[in-house]
């Protein structure tokens, strides 16, 4: 498995193309806006997209959703709790400014322990609710796409409706600190750390 990271919208949100490099199989995860930007990467790489994933509902992630599922007449896979946040005049300031637009609703839903296959490989789906209820990550050996949950030095914020600080901290500590500590942590916005450098220097958790 390999990725490729593009940097999308205002919000500078990491948009994954994780795939397969055997056959080219692609998931698209939280293409949050410039979709031609992601379009442009796609074709660069070769890569056949065979899904999109989104880590959350939050509009800075699925702002492109329906562009890049009318390209490639690719599903839509995302866990059940967030798909009431998929119409992006609910946050209409930010979505002008994203140039966000409404999502279709997930065809697939995803739930914890869910295997998601690209290619001849798959990612692994585990439920981190706590930044939003339907936040989700996707593991893979060493990797980890952790969405807006766990950042390098920082962890997703809980203010916004749906949010828990309760749950995000129980979700941090359980479901992330616990995998091996090399694994390497690839946020929904920012740079790359480890679970490792995360356990021992986190502000937010030591
Ligand atoms: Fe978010």
């Amino acid at each position: 498995m390999k990725y490729e990271i593009v940097v999308v919208g205002a919000l500078d949100t990491n948009c994954y193309l994780v795939y397969c490099e055997e056959t080219r199989a692609c998931a698209v995860v939280d293409p949050g806006a410039d979709p031609e930007k992601i379009i442009a990467t796609i074709a660069d790489l070769e890569l056949k997209p065979v899904l999109v994933l989104n880590t959350h509902g939050h509009v800075d992630h699925i702002g492109a959703n329906s562009d890049i599922i009318q390209k490639y007449g690719v599903p839509l896979a995302m866990h059940a709790a967030d798909t009431d946040m998929l119409q992006v005049s609910d946050y209409i300031e930010l979505s002008l400014l994203l140039g966000a637009r409404n999502s279709p609703p997930p065809d697939r839903l995803l739930v914890d322990g869910d295997e998601i296959v690209i290619g001849r490989t798959s990612l692994r789906v585990i439920h981190m609710p706590g930044h939003t209820p339907g936040s989700v990550g996707f593991v893979h050996g060493g990797l980890l796409f952790s969405g807006d949950t766990l950042f390098c030095g920082g962890v997703g914020r809980t203010d916004l409706p749906g949010g828990s600080w309760k749950d995000l901290e129980r979700s941090i500590r359980e479901r992330i600190l616990t995998l091996p500590g090399e694994t390497l942590v690839l946020p929904g916005h920012g740079p790359w750390t480890t679970v490792e450098q995360e356990r021992l220097s986190n502000p937010v958790l030591t």
